[in-house]
């Protein structure tokens, strides 16, 4: 078209990895439809055959592919043939949405800065496993859910979004659990666009973030 410069931008490619329900997953998926981003979802990789989130997946037309960790006699060989599937979809951006397995250095390294996490709880309150639990046990009033890069150290990345509830009164961890999955669903998505259009950036290990898009 004569006179006209058109710009076109090239969609990115995301693969997310997941080890369960994949509810994270499906909010990723609903909202990358409805607000129609730049990118696609290209693949969904479990380490777990059972995962309830490959059927969802699948039932949305993306690719779904295990990798089960029981097959590999430890950590790093796992990592490496989970790294070699992810690979294959050449993805600008890996999103960890309840894929419960601790990452090897150098799997972590491979995708620096294009590795994201949500966490259970404000980070760095309560890294690891039974967040809700210990939230109630220490008696905090708020908790809530941190988007994170991944870093080798576990839960502990730069932090690009969180989400605090508050604990109310009579909580149970059901229900202090699904009070912060809300926010979970909210958060994940917003984060992940945010990323693939350029609006924060990695700098000396903070997420430092941009008014405009800077690709
Ligand atoms: C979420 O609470 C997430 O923060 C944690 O694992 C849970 C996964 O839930 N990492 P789902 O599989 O996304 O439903």
């Amino acid at each position: 078209m004569a006179g006209r410069a058109v710009k076109m931008r090239a969609m990115k490619r995301i693969v997310i990895l997941i080890s369960g329900r994949g509810s994270n997953m499906e909010a990723m998926l609903r909202v990358a439809a409805s607000e129609r981003w730049p990118a696609q979802i290209v693949a969904v990789i479990s380490n777990k055959a059972s995962a309830a989130g490959l059927d969802t997946a699948r039932a949305a037309g993306i690719v779904a592919r295990v990798v089960e960790h029981v097959a590999y006699p430890d950590r790093e060989q796992f990592d490496r043939a989970l790294s070699v599937m992810i690979d294959e979809f050449s993805p600008d951006l890996v999103v960890l949405a309840g894929f419960m397995r601790i990452l090897t250095p150098a799997f972590v390294a491979h995708y620096q800065g294009r590795l994201l996490n949500i966490h259970p709880s404000l980070l760095p309150s309560f890294p690891g496993l039974d967040t809700h639990r210990r939230a109630l046990e220490a008696g905090v009033k708020f908790h809530g859910a941190t988007v994170h890069f991944v870093t080798p150290e576990l839960d502990h990345g730069p932090i690009i979004e969180q989400a605090a509830v508050p604990v109310l009164e009579g909580d149970t961890e059901a229900l202090l659990a699904a009070r912060v999955l809300a926010q979970e669903h909210v958060i994940y998505p917003r984060a992940v666009r945010d990323f693939i259009e350029g609006r924060y950036t990695l700098t000396d290990g903070r997420v430092v973030r941009h008014s405009a898009s800077i690709d």
